[in-house]
């Protein structure tokens, strides 16, 4: 059974709410990371969590949401093995697990409308990476983390 992570900030609040609703009848372990109320908080606090949840291998992949996705976006992409993917439309939802294997999906809970991002969520849990290729790309990624250098 695959274990998702889930946070947001008080921006992405009412998305995840929403979020693990539809979740909870689906064949997955959801760990919500919080916030438990809409307050206003920090979005690198909860983004962090997640990634730590992926990195120790305690999930299998996250999902992440702030006001626009773009903090969280920053935040996740720092570390060395998250290929966190901000998604607005269908099309990259599966192309970024496709080509770009994407470990963190992110949300901008201000800026789509609940039903699109619910059907976001559902293409991007359900679709492979393609491997072949684009795993000698992750490669090349990989490589890089950690280079001052290019
Ligand atoms: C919070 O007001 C907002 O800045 C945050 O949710 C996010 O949109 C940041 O990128």
């Amino acid at each position: 059974m695959k274990k998702i992570a889930i946070a947001s900030d008080h921006g992405g609040y009412e998305l995840k709410k929403n979020l693990i609703a539809f979740l909870t009848n689906s064949n997955l372990v959801i760990n919500d990371f919080g916030p438990t109320n809409p307050d206003s908080v920090d979005y690198p606090d909860y983004g962090v969590k997640v990634v730590k949840a992926i990195l120790e291998n305690k999930v299998d992949r996250g999902i992440v949401i702030c006001g626009t996705g773009i903090g969280m976006s920053i935040v996740v992409n720092r570390f060395p093995g998250i290929r966190g993917t901000l998604c607005s439309d269908l099309n990259t939802a599966k192309l970024c697990r496709e080509h770009n294997d994407s470990n963190i999906l992110i949300l901008g809970g201000r800026v789509i409308a609940k039903d699109l991002a619910m059907k976001i969520v559902g293409i991007w849990l359900n679709t492979e990476f393609e491997g072949g290729r684009h795993q000698r790309r992750i490669d090349k990624i990989n490589k890089i983390d950690g280079k001052v250098n290019i």
